[in-house]
């Protein structure tokens, strides 16, 4: 049985940090009441937009890999905050990397996006279809947030990371998954205009608001993820007790701990990256691999957990089992263009294009961020020779 390995590895976050205190002024909020009720104390505001993050990351990826973009047969990008609906995200990606060979999808099924894209291209490697696989995670969710809208607004964050996937005959890389999704509970989690279907009306493409239950998603995440970490298990023949390192998806601290106790594991062996990032949706469980990574907390041979859930309300249970080595190959130079902002003063000037005199199909055609067209070039082609 032919294995699609985890070989490589990258992140690249947005270097402008929101803080608590930051959201506090522009809101009816306070760090005690977000930091006790969620875990999160700061979050990053990417200045760029999701292509230039997904291509430095990926960049990265490759580099740790050692393996040239040229020879890439695959790249899945997984996100709900896509910068345009057509052409796809991972076609820009494809090109930015000069990836040329490689096949380019994109798979939303919003926060676990990275891990069902993960299935996707550890399937089509094991199945023969490709021998290689760059996988994405990203969002850049600060330009269509609700700001104004503190049961929403104070959870979530931008960032990128990425991870290789090669084809191997060692039993290595996504051993197996259980998939699922509550469908009745879809309207839990809407962002109104986000999508074709708010070209006319009252809310239009871009103006959005976020229709969130947080108590009703809290309650089914962590039944989705407890339920799906159970059959993943079972379904590989391992126990809890012999899983090294669970990596969950991070969108309430009490969400993770809840889930650690009904299936048993101990909090020592669950990494946060909460505190630090909030909820990034797609790019939350590959960043915190990465640091886990880099953290040295991923040993040779250890058996990782990752357990997530999304809007849809989507959820599922990865165990991968990592490989021998735990550190790059080599590095990318690959980097974003400087940041001159603070992430305050981007969230205001985000804010100020949603005020009512902004809302109107004029700025249908405005683009999503300001420095979209400083996609990352410097290093990537080093990366990608
Ligand atoms: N600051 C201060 N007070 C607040 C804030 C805030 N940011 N937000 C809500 N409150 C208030 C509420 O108005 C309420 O006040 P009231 O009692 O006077 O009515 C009070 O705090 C308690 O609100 P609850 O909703 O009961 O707070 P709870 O403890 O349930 O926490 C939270 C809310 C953090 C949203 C939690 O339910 C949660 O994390 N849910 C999961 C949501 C999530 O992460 N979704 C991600 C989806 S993933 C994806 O795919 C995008």
């Amino acid at each position: 049985m032919r294995y699609a390995a985890i070989t490589g590895w990258g992140k690249c976050m947005p270097p402008a940090i929101l803080s608590n205190t930051d959201l506090a002024t522009f809101l009816p909020t306070d760090d005690e009441w977000i930091a006790s009720r969620t875990g999160i104390h700061e979050r990053r505001v990417s200045h760029v937009s999701a292509h230039a993050l997904a291509s430095v990351a990926g960049a990265r990826a490759l580099a740790c890999a050692d393996l040239p973009a040229a020879e890439l047969e695959l790249i899945v990008y997984g996100s709900c905050s896509n910068d345009e609906q057509i052409p796809n995200s991972a076609s820009g990606v494809q090109f930015t990397l000069g990836a040329g060979k490689a096949a380019a999808m994109d798979v939303n099924t919003a926060c676990t996006s990275f891990l069902y894209a993960l299935s996707t291209a550890t399937a089509m490697i094991r199945t023969g279809v490709v021998k290689n696989a760059l996988v994405i995670g990203v969002e850049v969710i600060s330009p269509f947030m609700d700001w104004p809208n503190r049961n929403v607004s104070v959870l979530f964050g931008d960032g990128a990371a990425a991870v290789v996937l090669q084809a191997s005959d060692e039993p290595q890389g996504l051993l197996g998954e259980r998939l699922g999704c509550y469908a009745e509970a879809r309207h839990t989690l809407r962002v109104r205009g986000a999508g074709f279907t708010y070209a006319r009306g009252t809310v239009v493409f871009g103006d959005t608001l976020w229709d969130f239950d947080g108590r009703e998603i809290f309650k089914q995440a962590v039944v989705g993820m407890t339920e799906a970490s159970t059959e993943v298990l079972a379904k590989c023949g391992h126990t809890v007790a012999d899983v090294d390192l669970v990596v969950p998806h991070q969108a309430n601290l009490r969400i993770i701990e809840s889930v650690a106790k009904r299936i048993g594991a101990p909090m020592d062996r669950v990494f946060l990256t909460i505190a630090r990032y909030g909820n990034m949706s797609a790019a939350t469980v590959p960043v915190a691999l990465v640091d886990a990574l880099e953290e040295g907390r991923v040993k040779p041979g250890a058996l990782i957990l990752m357990p997530a859930f999304g809007g849809g309300l989507t959820w599922c249970s990865h165990l991968v089992r990592w490989g021998e080595r735990t550190a790059p190959l080599a590095v990318s130079d690959a980097e974003l263009p400087p940041c001159t902002r603070s992430a305050l003063e981007m969230v205001r000037e985000f804010m100020a294009r949603h005020e009512p005199a902004g809302r109107s199909n004029e700025g249908l055609m405005a683009p999503v961020l300001p420095d979209d067209a400083a996609v990352a070039a410097p290093g990537l082609d080093a990366a990608s020779a």
